[in-house]
């Protein structure tokens, strides 16, 4: 292939990438969007804060905007994300306890029966786990009672049977650090249990502090080895030049070698775009040039 999502589709794979409304009126970004990419992520526009600013009164022009793009142009669409401790509004971040929860279950059945059968996978649940001790984060989602987890994910199915339900966290790459251990014995315990969870989001994003693990691929391996899929959800690289671009093939390498890898999804399409307010982590530059990365990316795909 000649272009990412063509690459990763000869592999039976997708590439997606991270989407923001109100870039959609710009010609160069949509241009490299529906050239190289085949699945859409939703930056910010399908979080809680964006789509239940007020209780019960939803608000959906910006990701219905995405949605439609995205259908418009053949490319399918990851959900992000349904419960999260953050970018919650501020009338959730002021509640707790059974109407907290309540309001969560609530706003989990309305956004995932408004988006039924347009999303290939939700991210259900993002960042539950703590960073250090392998723990659940504390939240006010948390405080509600350790079963808000699977009661997340079995209200998602309820509303949505056709979409594949994700688990999504970040610092789960590298197999020895106990945050990963957390979410794996979690994910056992759920397909022990029958909670309905289809797959498992590895957001990678690698930096100094949370480099690209050598056990990438063994991490992966393993969660697929539970009867999950796994994503690559939110990648971008810290870096530039060369190393980047060895890092960005050896992740697309890893992914192709475990079946059950549906495809990698960057956190943004220009360097410009990304999050991270200083440095180059992705695969076009600021003017929408193919940077290293890209190449290195693309000919892992086609090699795979
Ligand atoms: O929309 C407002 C705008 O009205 C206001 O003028 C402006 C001023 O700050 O803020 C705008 O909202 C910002 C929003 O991005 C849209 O640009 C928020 O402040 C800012 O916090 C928000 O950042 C997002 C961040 O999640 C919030 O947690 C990033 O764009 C987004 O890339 C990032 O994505 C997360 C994933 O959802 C989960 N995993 C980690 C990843 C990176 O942090």
């Amino acid at each position: 292939g000649t272009t990412l999502g063509a690459s990763a589709a000869e592999q039976g794979r997708y590439f997606g990438t991270a989407v923001a409304a109100n870039k959609l009126s710009d010609s160069t970004y949509v241009g490299i969007l529906n050239r190289e990419f085949n699945m859409v992520t939703p930056e910010n526009e399908m979080k809680w804060d964006a789509t239940e600013p007020s209780q019960n009164q939803f608000s959906y022009s910006s990701s219905d905007r995405i949605v439609a793009h995205a259908q418009a142009n053949g490319m399918r669409v990851r959900g992000h994300a349904l419960a999260w401790h953050s970018q919650q509004p501020g009338w959730a971040q002021n509640m707790s306890g059974t109407a907290l929860r309540n309001a969560m279950v609530n706003h989990i059945t309305q956004v995932a029966t408004h988006f039924k059968g347009k999303i290939y996978s939700w991210d259900v649940v993002n960042e539950a786990f703590d960073d250090g001790n392998g723990g659940r984060r504390d939240s006010n989602l948390q405080r509600t009672g350790n079963d808000w987890i699977e009661v997340a994910f079995r209200t998602a199915r309820a509303a949505d049977p056709g979409a594949k339900l994700c688990y999504n966290d970040y610092n789960t790459d590298n197999w020895t650090w106990a945050k990963t251990q957390g979410v794996y014995n979690m994910v056992k315990d759920f397909k022990a249990r029958g909670v309905p969870i289809d797959c498992v989001g590895f957001q990678s994003h690698f930096n100094n502090g949370s480099p690209y693990p050598s056990n990438y691929r063994t991490t992966l391996q393993n969660f697929a080895d539970l009867g999950v899929d796994v994503q690559i959800t939110e990648l971008d690289i810290e870096g530039s030049g060369s190393a980047q671009a060895t890092t960005y093939g050896n992740v697309v390498k890893d992914c192709l070698a475990v079946a059950r890898c549906n495809g990698i999804t960057v956190w943004g399409i220009r360097d410009s775009d990304s999050w991270r307010a200083s440095g180059t982590p992705l695969l076009f530059d600021g003017s929408g040039n193919k940077k290293a990365a890209y190449t290195s990316t693309l000919n892992a795909l086609n090699a795979g």
